[in-house]
């Protein structure tokens, strides 16, 4: 549900035009945007969120969007103290701070699309590996030998170590680090490589060279503007030919939207060999 929906009774229709429809919830926590404007209507806001989500401690005001390195966004609190909760999905449970590490609910379904992909006994790498929904819902949907995630922010990373226990899973192995340093260093290939750095992961493109397995999968995420759509599976097979490695992209989705008429895309990509 839309902030906007959430607040159609109580402000006016020059008010809720003002409002952006981002709403999301994870945990405890409600993540909300509000202009300066209706700064003034925060209280009205704020119990109109509680009224309808009982679950909800704490409501953050995003001040500013998604950046730096570690892709974490600034936060005003305008409700409650506690920043630190336990979000759900898939019978998984993961501890995380929005206001120290990036997470988002929003790629809930990703996730389980993923990890219906994975067939018995694969050995996955999951880079830019966040407090690591992707590799544990993965371990915990089907049945992989291995699951390594890499991930630079050290906060993020000590939260990935907490929900592997938290999950009671022992085939996933956290690793702090660069992907760059880290990935030419992992020994053997993978059957599947995920890359959910959409800002920047052609930049890290040349990192799967000689690691993917006869037959394996490449999942490569990307922020494209609608308007180029369609040629995008053309341009990233390109962008990993460029680096000498030869893929052809199966699938694509959108699994996002980053801003207006830009969205976040995957495209799974069948690894074909290396020139
Ligand atoms: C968009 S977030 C995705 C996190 C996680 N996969 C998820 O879906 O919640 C990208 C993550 O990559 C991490 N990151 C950025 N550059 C990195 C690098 N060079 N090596 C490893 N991790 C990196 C950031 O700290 C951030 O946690």
């Amino acid at each position: 549900m839309s902030l906007k929906d959430v607040l159609k009774d109580k402000l006016n229709e020059e008010e809720l035009k003002l409002l952006r429809r981002s709403f999301e919830i994870i945990g405890h926590i409600a993540i909300v945007e509000i202009p300066e404007e209706l700064m003034p209507k925060k209280d009205l806001i704020v119990s109109a969120i509680l009224s309808r989500h009982k679950n909800v401690k704490t409501i953050l005001r995003k001040i500013g969007e998604v950046d730096g390195v570690f892709r974490v966004a600034s936060y005003q609190k305008i409700y409650g103290e506690e920043t630190e909760t336990i979000a759900k999905e898939h019978g998984c449970r993961f501890l995380v701070d929005p206001t120290k590490v990036y997470f988002s609910s929003k790629l809930s379904f990703e996730r389980e699309r993923i990890a219906k992909l994975v067939k018995e006994g694969e050995r996955v790498l999951v880079m830019f590996a966040g407090v690591g929904p992707f590799a544990i819902v993965i371990a915990k949907l089907s049945r992989p030998k291995e699951v390594i995630g890499v991930e630079l922010n050290k906060i993020a990373v000590e939260y990935f170590r907490r929900n592997i226990k938290l999950n009671k899973i022992e085939n996933v192995v956290a690793i702090e680090g660069d992907v760059a340093e880290v990935v030419p260093k992992l020994e053997g290939k993978f059957d599947r490589i995920l890359m959910p750095a959409p800002y920047s992961a052609e930049n890290f493109v040349h990192l799967v060279k000689g690691k993917v397995s006869e037959g394996g999968f490449i999942h490569y995420y990307t922020f494209e503007s609608q308007n180029f759509e369609r040629s995008l599976p053309k341009k990233v097979e390109e962008i990993f030919l460029r680096h000498g490695i030869i893929v052809r992209s199966t699938f694509m989705r959108r699994c996002g939207n980053f801003a207006p008429y830009v969205n976040r895309y995957v495209l799974d990509l069948k690894y074909l060999g290396d020139l």
